[in-house]
């Protein structure tokens, strides 16, 4: 159901890569409430993926850049302005890769190059992008910036790599741009630490589906899914959260707020093949 939340904003969108990505879900989703955007992704990835498909139907333009590349940021922003015929409301970084990762170099044999890389694309890319924005003064009072987290920036998680570190960046950076851009221009700048999500980069992680069983079953309200990310994310966009600001928003069913859940005891009780319960059984009122 649609409640026109978006109608008259128009922004960038940066990450649909196909159909299981965050962004893609976001780019359908504040197509449906009203906004006019512009699509974007490195070259390479849009070769491989399926983007003037979702432009199709988002009635969108499509513009390539790799965010790391500070003119290829100029050229994106600059263009978007002439298709908007002015400034812009809303961006989406949901940008993310780790060349360490997707060698499957462990975090204690890290390649400096890589590492580099990892935090360039996955973070510093985040700066890039307001910094080119701020410069042409594209983002209307009252717009939003925001990108996607993990919380293995708080909290180490196995196999996520320098990842993590590329996260915490991340999130300083909101806070400090944000300040900068609230400040300055009235723009709101935020990060949504999302759920563990089956997608193409959700899925290079070592381990990644024991993970995401374990973050299911630790919290309350179970993982967050794209659809549900996409959904909060045009609440941020909207002018429902003109005050939210500087801020890391766990997007995660609750699990940044848990330890052990019966759920998850039950399973780890089970490898030690002890009296565990069952996981079908009720859960007991002391739980
Ligand atoms: N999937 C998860 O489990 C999960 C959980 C929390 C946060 N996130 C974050 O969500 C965001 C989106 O990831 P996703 O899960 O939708 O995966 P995805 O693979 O669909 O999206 C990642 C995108 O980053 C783009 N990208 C990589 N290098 C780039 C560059 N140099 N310039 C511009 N774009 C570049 C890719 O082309 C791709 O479109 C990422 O920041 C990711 O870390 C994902």
């Amino acid at each position: 159901m649609a409640y026109n939340l978006l109608k008259g904003k128009k922004g960038i969108i940066f990450g649909a890569l196909n159909d299981q990505s965050i962004a893609w879900k976001v780019a359908l989703k504040a197509y449906e409430e009203g906004a006019e955007f512009v699509l974007t992704n490195t070259p390479v990835a849009m070769r491989m993926g399926e983007l003037d498909e979702l432009a199709k139907a988002t009635n969108s333009k499509v513009i390539p850049a790799d965010a790391t590349s500070f003119e290829d940021l100029e050229n994106l922003v600059t263009q978007s302005m002439e298709i908007f015929g002015g400034k812009f409301d809303f961006i989406l970084h949901s940008i993310g890769m780790s060349p360490n990762v997707r060698k499957g170099l462990s975090y204690d044999n890290l390649s400096y190059p890589n590492f580099q890389k990892t935090l360039d694309i996955s973070a510093i890319s985040f700066h890039k992008v307001m910094q080119v924005a701020r410069k042409h003064d594209a983002i209307n009072c009252w717009g939003s910036v925001l990108a996607l987290s993990y919380v293995a920036a708080q909290r180490t998680l196995y196999g996520y790599n320098d990842m993590a570190d590329a996260k915490a960046l991340l999130e300083s950076i909101a806070r400090s741009f944000g300040y900068i851009y609230g400040r300055d221009k009235k723009v709101r700048v935020n990060t949504i630490s999302q759920s563990p999500t089956v997608t193409t980069a959700g899925s290079g992680i070592r381990g990644f589906d024991n993970l995401v069983d374990f973050s299911e079953r630790t919290s309350p309200l179970g993982n967050a899914s794209a659809d549900e990310c996409a959904d909060y994310c045009i609440t941020l966009f909207s002018d429902l959260t003109k005050k939210v600001t500087m801020q890391n928003l766990f997007h995660d069913g609750g699990f940044s707020s848990m330890g052990m859940s019966y759920r998850a005891m039950t399973q780890y009780n089970k490898s030690f093949e002890c009296d565990a319960l069952d996981d079908e059984e009720e859960i007991p009122t002391e739980w």
